[in-house]
């Protein structure tokens, strides 16, 4: 059952009900009974009309059967609408030829790991950084050369990356590859265009494979931009992302990498038949529906998320001054730094005792000690539920 959707908030926003959250099955309510659910990035918010309405047809047709999108087209109805939205959105000439679809971003990072990179290969990293970054790569047995966040107050987003450091260490140890979370989890910093040729030239000088996880870039708040590295370092980037953040269709599994470097493409293309599986019509259908269809929804979720953002910094500031927080450049994540509180290296540790469920920094890596990770795509009021319990328990 969906909830009804008050006037003036056309898509019920603004006016979550926390009964119809705390019975969602999926693990971002339904893992911690009784908590306030602020952790796993999934968005509060029912997906798209356009997207719904796909499922539903997809249902309703009855056809559950092998698709035949190769006839038809060279691509899935999902890959020629990513053509289209990059075309739209970034000028960005994507060449079809150059796409591998997979079941999710991080099945594609792995891939790309595991068939660019040897053991023992070093690779560069911005950190603190989206956890599975770290796992892939202690998994490639790959050692990780930290490029580190750093605040930054001339910079628009509040923070920055010292580029020259980085480009003074590789002249010392070489590496093989530099991955990118671009917009930067967890701190929502967006590479402008300045920092993205910079990181592009110390690529260029050193050789190095560029694998740029774009899966916040339509989260970018105005006057930020987001530009994808594909436009900088066109021959040496490979790009993986997905519409499952800006629509919220994490759970139906489809992600999306364009291949600039044809050596990478061919070494994926060279893995065995069928190793990789395909892609499901339920997520195609889904993806397709998000990316034509639903521009309209995701403009009224980034009004509210823009509204969160600040509206976060005056709640800290009433009820929890001691809690540095820069309202992120992109996406929904708010990098918490509670150093100052003394809950120790995991304060989600004592956040969880007062009810609140975020994700602990030191899973981000060692730069994440004494941080948190709180997701505010929610409702106003349930952001300031998440906040006064936080403070107080
Ligand atoms: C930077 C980043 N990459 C990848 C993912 C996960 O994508 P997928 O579920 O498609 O692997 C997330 C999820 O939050 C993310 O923040």
């Amino acid at each position: 059952m969906t909830p009804p959707a008050p006037d003036g908030d056309p898509y019920g926003l603004r006016s979550l009900s926390l009964d119809w959250l705390r019975a969602k099955p999926g693990q971002k309510w339904a893992r911690h009974p009784g908590e306030l659910a602020a952790w796993v990035a999934d968005m509060d918010f029912l997906p798209p009309p356009a997207v719904r309405d796909a499922l539903t047809a997809l249902a309703d047709g009855g056809d559950f059967g092998y698709p035949d999108w190769r006839r038809v087209s060279g691509g899935s109805p999902a890959e020629q609408a990513f053509v289209e939205r990059c075309r739209r959105l970034y000028g960005w000439q994507v060449a079809s030829d150059a796409l591998v679809e997979f079941a999710e971003v991080v099945q594609g990072l792995q891939v790309v790991l595991h068939t660019s990179t040897k053991p023992g290969d070093r690779v560069v990293v911005p950190t603190p950084v989206y956890p599975p970054f770290l796992r892939s790569l202690a998994q490639a047995g790959c050692e990780v050369v930290p490029m580190p966040a750093e605040r930054d107050a001339e910079s628009p987003t509040g923070w920055g990356f010292d580029v020259d450091a980085l480009d003074r260490q590789l002249a010392a140890a070489p590496a093989r590859m530099m991955m990118l979370s671009h917009p930067h989890n967890p701190t929502g910093h967006v590479h402008d265009e300045t920092e993205l040729r910079a990181l592009a030239a110390v690529a260029e000088r050193h050789d190095l494979l560029i694998l740029s996880d774009e899966i916040h870039a339509e989260l970018t708040f105005a006057p930020h931009r987001h530009v994808p590295m594909a436009l900088i370092a066109p021959e040496r980037t490979v790009t993986i992302t997905a519409a499952s953040k800006a629509f919220n269709i994490a759970g139906l599994r489809y992600a999306i990498a364009h291949f600039g470097d044809r050596a990478a493409l061919a070494r994926v293309r060279a893995l065995p038949d069928h190793l990789l599986g395909s892609t499901n019509l339920a997520g195609v259908a889904a993806a397709t529906a998000a990316w034509r269809d639903s521009d309209e929804w995701l403009a009224a979720v980034m009004a509210v998320l823009a509204d969160n953002r600040l509206l976060l910094a005056d709640l800290l500031a009433e009820m929890m001054p001691e809690v540095d927080y820069t309202p992120p450049a992109a996406s929904y994540l708010a990098w918490l730094d509670c150093r100052r509180l003394g809950f120790g290296d995991d304060p989600s540790v004592e956040f969880a005792r007062r009810g609140v469920r975020l994700n602990p920094g030191p899973s981000f890596g060692v730069e994440g000690h004494g941080f948190a990770r709180l997701n505010m795509a929610t409702s106003p009021e349930l952001l300031r539920r998440i906040v006064t319990r936080m403070a107080t328990g």
